[in-house]
């Protein structure tokens, strides 16, 4: 069995009343990243790769609902509840729950390790309230990531994820298989199939991402912040180009005497 990928990211999945066994240390420069692009494009893929190169902690709001609805009924809000059925029809969770979440989480973001951000924000309201946060502490974004695949591949990615039950790892049962059927490598979890890749729900996640989360392209990238990466390839040729993007956006940011905004890190 392989270590762990991860720290378990129990205060992100169950709020700020739990706390992580492994907290990230401190760093002088902390990488505060975003990674936009359509569902299924392998976000979590790489956000779990990025963790470990870079040590900051991968913060999922998909993963923190899907935690929330794992909770006891009579545990969960009736704005929680509400938002599993928009996550099971492929919808997108009304802002004001998302935003909620994760300013109960806020903490994560804020943590002196920094954050990979995968499936928030999602809207230009999102974004926006995220920005108004990380303004007010005076955080900067280090980078937002825009991953592209043609949709063809992106259906082939959705249909076949298993993902595990314990730790979330992520797998694909052709491209990206376990050592043994339906196990995770990492805890030796169940692997399961998520209900929101069934064949209409990613119909529905498609078209809400065009209409909802891809004006978020254009808005970093009037931030000056936006790097398109292509998606095509095995996860780590995609992790040596993010790495490489993201380490030349770090060295220009350094070189420059008076840092624009935006970039500094
Ligand atoms: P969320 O959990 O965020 O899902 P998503 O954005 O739809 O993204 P996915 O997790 O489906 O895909 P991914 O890009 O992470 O791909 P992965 O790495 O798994 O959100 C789910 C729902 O929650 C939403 O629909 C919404 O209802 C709600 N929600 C969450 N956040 C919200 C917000 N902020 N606002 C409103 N609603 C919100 O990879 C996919 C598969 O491909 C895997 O099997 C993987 O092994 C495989 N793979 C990955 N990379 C490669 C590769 N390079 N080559 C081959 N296979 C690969």
């Amino acid at each position: 069995m392989h270590a762990p990928l991860k720290n378990d990211r129990l205060a992100w999945l169950q709020g700020p009343s739990a706390e992580c066994s492994e907290t990230p240390a401190a760093r002088k420069n902390p990488w505060r990243l975003i990674l936009l692009g359509a569902p299924g494009v392998g976000k979590g893929t790489q956000a779990d790769l990025l963790t470990e190169r870079l040590g900051a902690c991968h913060l999922s709001t998909g993963d923190a609902f899907r935690a929330a609805g794992k909770r006891r009924d009579c545990d969960q809000s009736p704005a929680m509840k509400a938002a599993l059925e928009y996550m099971r029809r492929g919808e997108l969770v009304p802002d004001s729950t998302v935003w909620e979440m994760v300013r109960e989480r806020s903490s994560c973001i804020l943590n002196c390790g920094g954050f990979i951000l995968d499936g928030f924000p999602r809207t230009l309201g999102q974004a926006e309230s995220l920005k108004e946060l990380m303004e007010k502490e005076k955080l900067a974004l280090s980078a937002v990531v825009n991953y592209e695949l043609p949709v063809d591949e992106i259906v082939q990615r959705l249909s076949g994820r298993r993902t595990c039950e314990q730790c979330k790892s992520v797998f694909h049962v052709t491209e990206r298989p376990p050592q043994v059927e339906g196990v995770c490598d990492h805890c030796e979890g169940r692997l399961f199939q998520r209900e929101d890749d069934r064949p209409e729900a990613i119909t529905v996640r498609l078209e809400t991402y065009e209409r909802s989360t891809a004006p978020l392209i254009q808005f970093y990238e009037n931030l000056g912040v936006l790097l398109p990466i292509a998606a095509k390839g095995s996860p780590e040729k995609i992790l040596a180009r993010t790495m490489q993007k993201i380490a030349a956006l770090a060295s220009a940011a350094q070189l420059a005497s008076q840092p624009q905004s935006g970039v500094i890190r």
